[in-house]
């Protein structure tokens, strides 16, 4: 069971950039977290992180040919403008979760607006690196 999960732009700087919001761990520390959390063996994760909006939408393409049965996706400060990635996420017709590490809503009002939470099956935010695995476990739950 192959999962795709896609981080968005300066989500690579996570652990050095405001740790206040984000925590102190890099993006690999969570990676390896994730790993050893899992504990259905039959999951195979594919980490995939950009910094680029075509990069990101390219990557979501891929998934159609690649047997990726669930996306799990931060788009960062994509989430909240780019009606591109909203497109493609709708156009690959692949169930996808949206996860954030902050809670959005009680953030600034610009971050309140996800424009990819009506094409997501579900919206996970506010609970850091947690998210992601909550996010993993739905689909092998399912
Ligand atoms: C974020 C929230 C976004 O508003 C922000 O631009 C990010 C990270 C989060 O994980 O909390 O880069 O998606």
């Amino acid at each position: 069971m192959k999962l795709l999960i896609i981080n968005g732009p300066n989500l690579n700087l996570i652990g050095r950039r405001e740790v206040d919001v984000y925590g102190k761990e890099s993006l690999d520390q969570i990676i390896n977290w994730v790993s050893e959390n899992i504990k259905n063996s039959i999951v195979d994760l594919i980490w995939f992180q950009s910094n680029s909006e075509g990069d990101i939408i390219d990557k979501l393409h891929w998934a159609i040919d690649n047997q990726i049965v669930g996306i799990i996706i931060n788009p960062g400060a994509y989430t909240h403008y780019s009606y591109a990635i909203r497109d493609a996420i709708s156009s690959i017709e692949i169930p996808t979760i949206e996860v954030h590490l902050s809670n959005i809503s009680e953030r600034e009002n610009f971050r309140k607006i996800s424009v990819i939470e009506d094409v997501c099956k579900k919206q996970i935010k506010g609970k850091g690196k947690e998210g992601y695995l909550e996010a993993i476990n739905l689909f092998i739950k399912k």
